[in-house]
C-alpha cells in the first residue's frame, strides 16, 4: 500500500448526471448516482471522497453532499468557496475537512490557486469558523514561497498545491521550472508544519513527475480517473491509479 493517499474528486459523475437529470436530479431513473461511485471509489482504495458544490450547481448538488455525509467510510474533503451561503452549508454537514478554492461562474474547473496574501482579511474569519467546527481546513495555493507562507500564518492544516500548470506545461523546460516551484513549496510547507497535498490535472501519464515533489501526503484526482472509467470500469480506473502511486518515494 501506498503512503500516498489518493483522494478521488467525484463531481463528474454528477457532471454526466446532469447532463440529463439537471432538472430532476432526485428521479428515480437519474444516473449516474455520485454516492455509488463514492462506495466503489472506496471499495477500490481510495482514501477519501472528495466533491465541490459549486455556487452554480453545475454538478453536485446540496443533497448529494448531504448523502456522501452520510455513507461514506473513509473521509469527506469539500472544495468550497469562500461565500456565505456555502460556508452555512458546510457547517451543518461538517465534512471531515474542506479545501478554500478561489470560484468564478465562467471558468470550466478551478482556475489558479486562492490568493492567500490577498484575500487574507475575508479568508481568516472563515477559516476559524470551520475550525472551531472540528472541519481541517485546506487551501488550495499555487506553489510559490509567499502563498505557502500566508497559509502558514493563518493557521490551517493543509495546504493543496496547485499542479495544473505542472499538468499543462507545453514544453520542456516550463514544465522542469513547474516542477521546481512544486518541490520548494513542498519543502516550505513541510517545514512549516503544514500537511502537504496536491491535485489539478494530475492524469496517469504525469503522476510519476509527481513522485518528484517531495513531503506530499494526499493527491485529489478527478478528471482522468473518471475519464478512464468509462474505459475500463471505475474500480479499474482508480486501482491503476493506486498502483501508479505506489513507489512515491515520500
Ligand atoms: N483539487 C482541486 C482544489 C480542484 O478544484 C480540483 C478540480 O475540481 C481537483 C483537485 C481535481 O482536479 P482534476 O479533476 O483535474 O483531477
Amino acid at each position: 500500500m501506498s503512503g500516498l493517499r489518493l483522494g478521488v474528486n467525484i463531481d463528474h459523475v454528477a457532471t454526466l448526471r446532469q447532463a440529463r437529470y439537471a432538472t430532476m436530479p432526485e428521479s428515480k431513473n437519474a444516473e449516474p448516482d455520485p454516492l455509488v461511485a463514492a462506495r466503489m471509489c472506496e471499495q477500490a482504495g481510495a482514501g477519501g471522497i472528495v466533491a465541490h458544490l459549486r455556487a452554480d450547481r453545475r454538478h453536485i448538488q446540496d443533497r448529494d453532499i448531504e448523502r456522501l455525509r452520510q455513507n461514506i467510510m473513509t473521509k469527506l474533503n469539500l472544495e468550497m468557496g469562500n461565500t456565505e451561503e456555502i460556508i452555512d452549508i458546510v457547517l451543518r454537514i461538517v465534512p471531515d475537512e474542506v479545501c478554500l478554492v478561489p470560484e468564478k461562474r465562467e471558468e470550466i474547473t478551478t482556475e489558479g490557486g486562492l490568493d492567500v496574501i490577498a484575500n487574507r482579511k475575508t479568508l481568516e474569519p472563515t477559516v476559524k469558523r470551520l475550525q472551531t467546527s472540528g472541519i481541517k481546513v485546506s487551501l488550495f495555493i499555487d506553489p510559490t514561497l509567499e502563498q505557502v507562507d500566508a497559509a502558514a500564518e493563518l493557521g490551517v492544516e493543509m495546504v493543496e498545491l496547485h499542479t495544473g500548470s505542472l499538468a499543462n506545461a507545453f514544453t520542456e523546460k516550463i514544465q522542469k521550472e513547474e516542477l521546481e516551484q512544486l518541490r520548494a513549496a513542498a519543502r516550505a510547507a513541510a517545514e512549516s508544519h503544514l500537511q502537504v497535498n496536491a491535485g489539478h490535472g494530475i492524469n496517469y501519464k504525469n503522476i510519476e513527475l509527481i513522485h518528484q515533489v517531495p513531503c506530499l501526503t494526499e493527491l485529489n484526482i478527478g478528471h482522468s480517473i473518471v475519464s478512464r472509467a468509462v474505459w475500463v470500469g471505475l474500480e479499474t480506473a482508480i486501482k491503476e491509479m493506486l498502483a501508479a502511486m505506489k513507489n512515491y518515494p515520500g
